[in-house]
């Protein structure tokens, strides 16, 4: 099993903090955002890592992570050049996959689950990670996972409208190494990017395929992308030290 941590992006909703420096390197509590993505997958058992990063502060992640040895890993760098959606993450990173499975971790996102049972246990096709929101506004900003009483994923929807559920796919996925092909071929949605979670995206396909997996999870989860989930993370980071 590989990792990706997907650390691009331009970090438009925390403006003034990210005009001169990434979201990933900002302050959650005492360590800079990016190294609990980098600790979820670790913890998970990866050690192979693909850090993709935006060109303009590429010089400062490659000093403060190096080579990864701090973390217990061996760390890849690859340049995304524009952000034209998560999904490019499997087509920059189709050399560094080959014929292995891939779990994609996004850069601001925060976890205290230990997916490692649950990665070890993959065998092919896709899996998600899913967890229950309390309310519609919320569920509103991610991509709603619609799942039956045996958890089969029953539709996938972006940011809609009318949530069918509850339940969002957060930001951690894994897949075999057909995602790299499947990314390859997907048309931009109607925002333009290519996407994991939206119509087309990867994980639709592999829906369409019959070979998407949900696992329903409740512990700790945070998206810090917004001044107020920053903040929020921080202080959760804050409690647990
Ligand atoms: P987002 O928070 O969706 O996008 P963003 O970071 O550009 O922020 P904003 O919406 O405020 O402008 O991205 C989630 C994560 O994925 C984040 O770590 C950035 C990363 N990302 C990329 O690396 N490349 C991309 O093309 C996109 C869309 C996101």
């Amino acid at each position: 099993m590989k990792g990706i941590v997907l650390a691009g992006g331009r970090a438009t909703r925390l403006r003034p903090l990210t005009w001169v420096i990434s979201k990933q390197l900002l302050p959650v509590y005492n360590k800079p955002m990016i190294y609990y993505p980098i600790e979820t997958l670790v913890r998970a058992g990866i050690d192979d890592i693909l850090i993709i990063l935006s060109p303009e502060n590429s010089g400062l992640f490659l000093n403060l992570l190096g080579t990864g040895e701090q973390f217990g890993a061996h760390f890849s760098y690859a340049i995304q050049k524009e952000p034209r959606g998560l999904a490019e993450a499997f087509v920059i990173g189709e050399d560094f996959i080959g014929k292995d499975d891939v779990t994609m971790i996004l850069g601001d996102n925060i976890f205290d689950e230990d997916f490692s049972e649950k990665i070890k246990n993959f065998k092919s096709g896709g899996q998600i990670y899913i967890k229950k929101l309390p309310t519609m506004e919320e569920v509103k900003r991610f991509g709603v996972v619609e799942i039956d009483e045996n958890n089969t994923v029953l539709s996938i929807e972006e940011k809609p409208e009318h949530p069918k559920s509850m339940f969002v796919s957060t930001g951690i996925y894994t897949f075999d190494h057909r995602v790299c092909e499947i990314a390859k071929n997907l048309k931009p949605s109607a925002r333009g990017e290519i996407e994991i979670s939206g119509n087309p995206s990867v994980s639709n396909t592999f829906l369409e395929k019959g070979e998407l997996k949900a696992f329903v999870f409740d512990s700790y989860w945070q998206d810090a992308g917004t001044f107020d989930s920053l903040l929020e993370a921080a202080n959760h980071m804050a409690e647990k030290n």
